[in-house]
């Protein structure tokens, strides 16, 4: 049974979904649109993901959710409860495989969207600003939730074997990364199932299911998909995709 404060997230992880996606899972993009997309997602939130979640953790929340978290931002940062690499780097990894130099994805000196900016602004005030189960659940829920995540919980979310995940992986099929360069798909496999049973027992067991906080944390997340949104969309514009077709 989900209460009603998970249905009222997972109505909003249902449409974590955008209309680039299918260009970004398809073939045809050249290095440089390719570089727009993983210069955006490495500089709003892939490299500094394990700080956001310390700034959480700063805020003293209860024994039970330091544990996730500190869990959580351990692994995201050093690997060491998977590959021994920490998750910011796995990234950059598959960016060698794609034979894209990694100065144009890390260097500080190419600009990003705006709608860029506005998103991490988002995620730099939930993250640093009480209370801490507002910025968990934009982090652990939103950030690193995907819109599969109500068939994850029901149990119901089809996935391959590992290998054959990464051999199916699009950066694999159609852009030539080697397998092998794509360690990061292999460490989520192997921790992020937990990271998402830890942050909906973070955010349920904390929160009335009803009321003011319960209310604070839906709006937080529903702010944070649409600024995600608006990111999408500027990120999609910078790389020149078409909206039709
Ligand atoms: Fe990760
Ligand atoms: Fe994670």
């Amino acid at each position: 049974m989900t209460s009603h404060l998970q249905e009222r997230l997972l109505a909003i992880m249902d449409r974590k979904d955008h209309w680039a996606w299918k260009h970004l899972t398809g073939p045809g993009l050249t290095r440089d649109q390719l570089a727009v997309h993983f210069r955006h997602e490495y500089r709003v939130y892939v490299r500094d993901f394990p700080v956001l979640l310390a700034r959480v953790l700063g805020q003293s929340p209860p024994a039970a959710v330091r544990r996730a978290l500190a869990e959580n931002l351990y692994e995201e940062q050093t690997g060491a409860l998977s590959l021994g690499v920490s998750h910011p780097e796995l990234f950059l990894e598959m960016i060698d495989g794609l034979g894209i130099p990694r100065a144009a994805i890390e260097d500080e000196a190419i600009p990003l969207e705006p709608e860029a900016h506005a998103y991490r602004a988002l995620l730099d005030r939930a993250s640093a600003a009480p209370p801490w189960v507002v910025g968990a659940a934009v982090l652990t829920i939103f950030v690193e939730g995907s819109v599969h995540e109500r068939a994850e919980l029901l149990g119901r979310r089809e996935m391959l074997p590992i290998e054959e995940a990464l051999r199916a992986h699009p950066m694999v099929r159609h852009y030539g990364c080697p397998p092998e360069r794509m360690r990061l798909a292999r460490a989520h496999r192997a921790v992020e199932g937990g990271h998402r049973r830890d942050a909906w027992e973070m955010v349920l067991g904390h929160v009335p299911d009803e009321g003011p906080r319960a209310d604070a944390v839906a709006s937080a997340v529903a702010e944070a998909h649409a600024a995600w949104m608006q990111y999408r969309d500027a990120v999609a514009r910078a790389m020149g995709l078409p909206r039709h077709g």
